[in-house]
């Protein structure tokens, strides 16, 4: 299938898209480069600098490319930024995932994945999350993604659109040719890493008088080929339904956790502090991903926590200050 990668420069989007070329299907990157990188763009793709603003733009690639599926992970997505201004934050995540739809819809595209997030289930009632869980996002970042997978299903009801919503844990760790360059860095593991480099003083650890073993907040960490290998599968089973997952390993590590794991990984001391809490972060977030294993036959191939650190040290070493070139901002 020709398949349209948004986002497709960025972290995510570009492990998928090597995974989606080893599966045999062709990539078209979209991407305006504002968090990502020319160089991350996977080799085998083709790439097509543009806003998802830009209607128009969208249109004439539909046309030029006959694009039979789109994978979705263009967004803002720091969550304190979206804390602090939500308006246009949500706006534009929600109105690009909407150009993008209407789009497909004028064109018959019919496949549709998202890059969703856990943050939807805000402070879960229970752990592990289970995709019936409650929906109450602790952010405006988890709000406009919740707001995108409501308009999928209107879309499956009136253009016959099918969608799996993939609701992502951490994405971690890297493959041998893509890995974690964001600016500003918000997540643990390159931060984390950052330290061990040397290029970053000390980690804030913020907070410790969470409800966990040792205080601070337990996440999920899945690897980003698993994660990108769960989108292959989830394209393949888009003719049968739409569906929606959590995607994680069902297993959760405090930040001390991470830390400690970093240190045996790196033998550097990373040196942290505690700082206070960051607002709309839940104490807990672990993955019930029992659904898609059982439905679409996924299985973690590297969900050991060493291992995923393993690979993104790996990767920072080789590329100590990240990729080549900036951003577009
Ligand atoms: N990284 C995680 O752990 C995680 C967890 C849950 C959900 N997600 C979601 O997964 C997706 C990918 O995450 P990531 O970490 O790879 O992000 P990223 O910032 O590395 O990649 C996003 C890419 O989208 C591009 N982009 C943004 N706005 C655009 C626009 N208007 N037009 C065209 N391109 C645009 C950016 O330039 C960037 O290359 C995001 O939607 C994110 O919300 C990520």
């Amino acid at each position: 299938m020709n398949i349209l990668v948004t986002g497709g420069a960025g972290y995510i989007g570009s492990v998928a898209t090597e995974e989606l070329t080893k599966a045999g299907h062709a990539a078209v990157v979209y991407d305006n480069l504002v968090y990502g990188h020319r160089e991350a763009v996977h080799a085998t793709a083709v790439f097509e600098e543009g806003d998802l603003a830009d209607k128009d733009l969208l249109d004439r690639l539909f046309s030029a490319h006959a694009i039979d599926a789109v994978m979705h992970f263009a967004a803002h997505s720091i969550i304190p930024v979206s804390m602090r201004d939500p308006i246009p934050f949500v706006r534009d995540n929600v109105t690009n995932a909407m150009n993008l739809m209407e789009v497909m819809a004028n064109h018959e595209v019919k496949r549709f994945i998202l890059s969703s997030t856990a943050n939807v289930y805000g402070d879960p009632e229970r752990v592990p999350i289970e995709e019936n869980d409650r929906l109450a996002p602790s952010s405006p970042y988890g709000e406009s993604k919740l707001m995108i997978e409501r308009m999928l299903h209107w879309c499956e009801v009136r253009y016959g659109l099918r969608y799996a919503s993939l609701r992502y844990f951490n994405a971690a760790g890297a493959s041998e040719n893509h890995g974690e360059d964001h600016d500003p860095e918000t997540h643990l593991i390159p931060l984390v890493l950052k330290v061990a480099l040397g290029l970053k003083d000390r980690l804030d650890i913020y907070g410790d008088d969470y409800p966990t073993r040792d205080g601070t907040c337990v996440r999920d960490y899945i690897h980003v080929v698993d994660l990108a290998q769960a989108h292959v599968l989830a394209l393949e089973a888009l003719d049968e339904s739409s569906c929606v997952y959590n995607l994680g390993n069902g297993q959760g590590f405090t930040v001390q956790e991470v830390v400690a794991a970093a240190r045996a990984v790196t033998a550097q001391p990373i040196p942290a502090q505690i700082a206070p809490r960051r607002s709309g972060d839940p104490a807990t977030l672990v993955a019930g991903s029992d659904k898609i294993r059982r439905e679409l036959g996924w299985k973690p191939r590297h969900p050991d926590l060493r291992d995923i650190i393993e690979s993104a040290w790996r990767w920072t070493q080789a590329h100590p200050t990240g990729y080549p070139t900036g951003y577009a901002r």
